[in-house]
């Protein structure tokens, strides 16, 4: 056999990413996390975060990681069933299931692990996942490694689902519904009563994700199951310790036997370290700064309000993605345009990423607010997209 080098269609495969303009970098942020960030010793007021609350960069949740790490180290030093269990993990656990009024609760290291593990370990090849087509890539990748037939249902069509679920629930031994509450790329919401309601007609169970949904919707900050009145239904509530809450993580919180079973089969817990001290407490110490203070959620609640009015006032044809959470995506051509915006965007002072296929169906600019953005950040950026909008033809 002729030699060819084996790692050659890497290269091949860079240049059409190239070529799409689909080619993505990172870019390195020098400065605390808040409503302003330095890049390349640029300030920019920072509309692409999920810190929603502003909790990252707040000292009080800084100090909790600093004494943790102080007291227990930097690392868990083995996964959670071995030598990596921590009286902190435990508290952690204990207010996550207090926040979302289940039996319990189980930390994960990330969101993106809490999803893939809980899905592969609920359902199998015998199964059948029901997905909404926009979901985030840790539920479509659960769903693909679970090994069970999956449906992907029209986005936030509760038709659409009730059809699925009339035409192929019977051929399956179990069924599981999975979606997001609050759409990353999109920040619409998924219509979770109409969904649960059908999972209990179907028999079926149902998977929510409410990475960003927790610590902003609900009276409490529990997320859309609490705003929608379904705590104390039989649900699997995912979510992540990264955005509203400020630190690194993610977590599933349900019955006490749908807890007590991952620990005994979900690989992507049972296998991995558990969560740093630092990154426990952070989480922790949010989740007590959430619950405490009901003004951080209405802050945020004001201003998305706030922006909303003054895009619609000031920019009616831009195209608004329909949304009603704090991520607000302006919609746009193609992808060329989406990172000539971002780039006119960051020249002015304004970190707003672009996002475009294959992440999502089409290219926009994602904004996403902060309950610490100040009217006059907002204001600026307003007029920065009305002066970059006046220049740039958008189709
Ligand atoms: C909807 C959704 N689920 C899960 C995740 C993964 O969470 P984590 O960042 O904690 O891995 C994200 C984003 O990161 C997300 O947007």
């Amino acid at each position: 056999m002729t030699y060819f080098n084996p790692y050659d269609w890497i290269d091949r495969s860079l240049s059409t990413i190239e070529r799409a303009k689909w080619s993505r970098s990172t870019q390195v942020i020098t400065s605390l996390p808040g409503t302003e960030v330095t890049i390349d010793g640029q300030t920019l007021i920072n509309f692409g975060s999920n810190d929603y609350l502003g909790l990252a960069g707040d000292d009080r949740v800084i100090q909790a990681a600093i004494r943790a790490t102080q007291s227990f180290g930097t690392g868990a030093t083995g996964s959670r069933l071995m030598s990596g269990h921590k009286q902190l993990h435990q508290d952690l656990e204990l207010a996550i299931a207090t926040l979302k009024g289940t039996e319990a609760a189980l930390v994960f290291s990330s969101g993106y692990l809490a999803n893939l593990g809980t899905i592969a370990a609920v359902v199998g090849k015998k199964d059948l996942i029901l997905s909404d087509r926009l979901n985030h890539s840790s539920l479509k990748n659960g769903a693909l490694l679970s090994g069970a037939k999956i449906i992907e249902y029209q986005h936030c069509n509760v038709a659409d689902l009730r059809y699925q679920l009339e035409v192929n629930r019977a051929n399956y031994r179990r069924c599981l519904i999975i979606t997001d509450t609050v759409f990353s790329m999109d920040g619409d919401i998924c219509p979770v009563a109409e969904i649960q309601a059908l999972s209990i007609e179907h028999s079926s169970m149902l998977l929510v994700d409410e990475a960003h949904a927790t610590g902003i919707f609900g009276t409490t900050g529990a997320g859309i199951i609490e705003a929608e009145n379904l705590v104390g239904q039989a649900l699997i509530e995912v979510g992540t310790l990264s955005k509203a809450i400020g630190s690194l993580g993610g977590y599933v919180a349900g019955s006490a036997s749908l807890i007590d079973f991952l620990r005994n089969r979900c690989a992507s817990w049972i296998y991995t370290t558990g969560l740093s001290p630092a990154d426990t407490a952070a989480a922790l110490k949010s989740i007590e700064i959430i619950t405490t203070t009901p003004q951080l959620r209405q802050q945020l609640w004001q201003n998305i309000e706030y922006l909303k009015q003054r895009l619609s006032k000031q920019l009616p044809q831009l195209r608004l993605i329909p949304s009603a959470s704090p991520i607000i995506c302006i919609e746009l051509p193609d992808a060329r345009t989406a990172i000539s915006i971002g780039s006119k965007l960051k020249q002015a002072g304004i970190f707003a990423p672009a996002i475009r296929p294959p992440t999502v169906p089409t290219s926009r600019i994602r904004l996403s607010l902060m309950a610490t953005h100040q009217q006059l950040q907002l204001e600026r950026l307003v007029n920065e997209i009305d002066l970059i909008f006046s220049e740039t033809e958008v189709s």
